[in-house]
């Protein structure tokens, strides 16, 4: 018998949660600092367990973080110096995520498509180039927003305002206090994380995400509200064309400038008619996408993270033909300000589904639970997210839904059409 394998993985959200309970079914002992109370529970031979201390205060074999900001702010870094396996690049890489202007100029060297930008300080000289361009506009903050610092509309007025906002600091602080305004482009948006272990990056199956709050792509952008993998449009052939185009290049730029990357760089692709094209990077997992990716694994999780972690990746990862489903229920009012406290019916003592469904897991994010044999209770913007594996797109699309119903709290908010014209798509092959 081997030893035990453990790992600690620093977040609370869904994507850790995903994360957390794949490395668990491949027997791995877990531990998730901060993590969240839907979150321990044993899987088989591995399980889960929370710790209050700090990532550098704990001992593993190996260690994954999850979001961004400790990333940008170098916990990678102080972990590797400590001696520890880490998946996650150091504060230099993450930069990719933690600034647009930085991200963009390193595109630029790499030779990547990406949309045309310009930055800018003040108000009156960003409406006359938005003034220049035709729609949709677009406007960012050029740092972390959490998903939300991004403005699509095809309303000049609208735009103009949005930048006014933002470089007011009411909108985003100091995050909004530069923008960047982009050429719009117009086209399916695949999610492709890649695994980097310094030199080679390998492809994780693609996966899309929903990013407005509503049907039918209206209303404001979110953290995410829904994803699925894999992608009708994108097989296994255009997956290998689109990391040689947008990852390869960015790694061998980042290694240009002597930066060691591991970790996930996850380039968010529109596929316009003119070819594909670079959206944003992120330095880490996905999240809803972690959710659909993490239970696809057909390779042993903690394996290819260690060989991210020690520079040694041997292939590309194996992914289960099944297609994966997730549908986030969120608060009332996200992605504005959300309204937290609610009780969440439905779920059972572990935090899954009381009435339970082969085949769907549900993640936990904006979940607390103050009485340990109490109620779960809204903490967050997006509470949690049900992850349904199918043979089909529809399949698990609905089992996922079908799961999600089984959830209730009041105000939830749900899309109804994740996955939807993928769905139909995949019954048109
Ligand atoms: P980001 O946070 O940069 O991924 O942007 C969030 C969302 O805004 C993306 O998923 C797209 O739907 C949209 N978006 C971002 N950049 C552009 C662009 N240049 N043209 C059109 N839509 C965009
Ligand atoms: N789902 C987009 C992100 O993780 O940023």
């Amino acid at each position: 018998m081997r030893a035990a394998r453990t790992a600690v993985i620093v977040g609370s959200g869904g994507r850790e949660h995903a994360l957390a309970r794949q490395l668990a079914h491949d027997g791995v002992t877990v531990t998730v600092t901060p993590g969240n109370q839907g979150m321990p529970d044993t899987i088989g031979e591995g399980s889960i367990v929370l710790n209050p201390r700090s990532a550098e205060e704990l001992e593993a074999d190996l260690f994954v973080i999850g979001p961004e900001v400790p990333l940008v702010d170098g916990l990678a870094d102080r972990l590797r110096a400590q001696g520890k396996k880490v998946v996650g690049p150091g504060a230099a890489g993450a930069q990719l995520e933690g600034s647009k202007a930085f991200m963009k100029e390193l595109l630029a060297e790499a030779g990547v498509p990406t949309a045309q930008f310009w930055t800018f300080t003040s108000v009156e000289p960003a409406a006359a180039r938005l003034r220049q361009l035709d729609p949709p506009y677009v406007i960012k903050t050029d740092g972390l927003a959490a998903g939300k610092g991004v403005f699509v509309t095809d309303d000049l007025d609208e735009a103009i305002r949005d930048v006014e906002e933002k470089l007011s600091g009411r909108s985003f602080g100091d995050a909004g206090l530069t923008v960047v305004i982009e050429e719009g482009l117009r086209g399916p948006e695949c999610s492709l994380m890649a695994l980097c272990d310094g030199t080679t990056a390998v492809a994780c199956a693609p996966a899309q995400d929903f990013k407005r709050i509503g049907d039918g792509d209206q209303g404001p952008n979110t953290g995410g509200m829904g994803a699925y993998s894999p992608l009708p449009l994108v097989d296994d052939s255009m997956v290998s064309d689109l990391l040689d185009v947008a990852v390869v290049p960015t790694l061998q730029a980042l290694n240009a400038r002597g930066i060691d990357y591991r970790g996930v760089l996850y380039a968010g692709l529109m596929l316009t008619k003119n070819g594909p094209k670079v959206i944003e990077f992120n330095v880490r997992f996905g999240d809803p996408e972690t959710q659909v990716i993490a239970p696809r694994f057909a390779s042993d999780f903690f394996d290819v993270l260690m060989e991210v972690a020690t520079g040694s990746l041997s292939g590309p990862p194996a992914f289960s033909s099944q297609a994966a489903v997730t549908v986030v229920l969120a608060a009332p009012n996200y992605p504005s300000t959300p309204v937290l406290g609610g009780e969440i019916r439905g779920l059972g003592a572990t935090g899954q589904l009381a009435d339970p469904i082969e085949g769907v897991t549900v993640f936990h994010a904006g979940t607390k639970r103050p009485d340990p044999i109490g109620p779960f209770l809204v903490s967050g913007g997006r509470v949690l997210s049900v992850t349904a594996l199918g043979e089909t797109l529809e399949e698990a699309r609905a089992k996922a839904y079908l799961g999600a119903a089984r959830i209730d709290f009041d105000g939830v908010q749900r899309r109804e059409d994740i996955a939807a014209l993928a769905a139909k798509e995949e019954g048109a092959r």
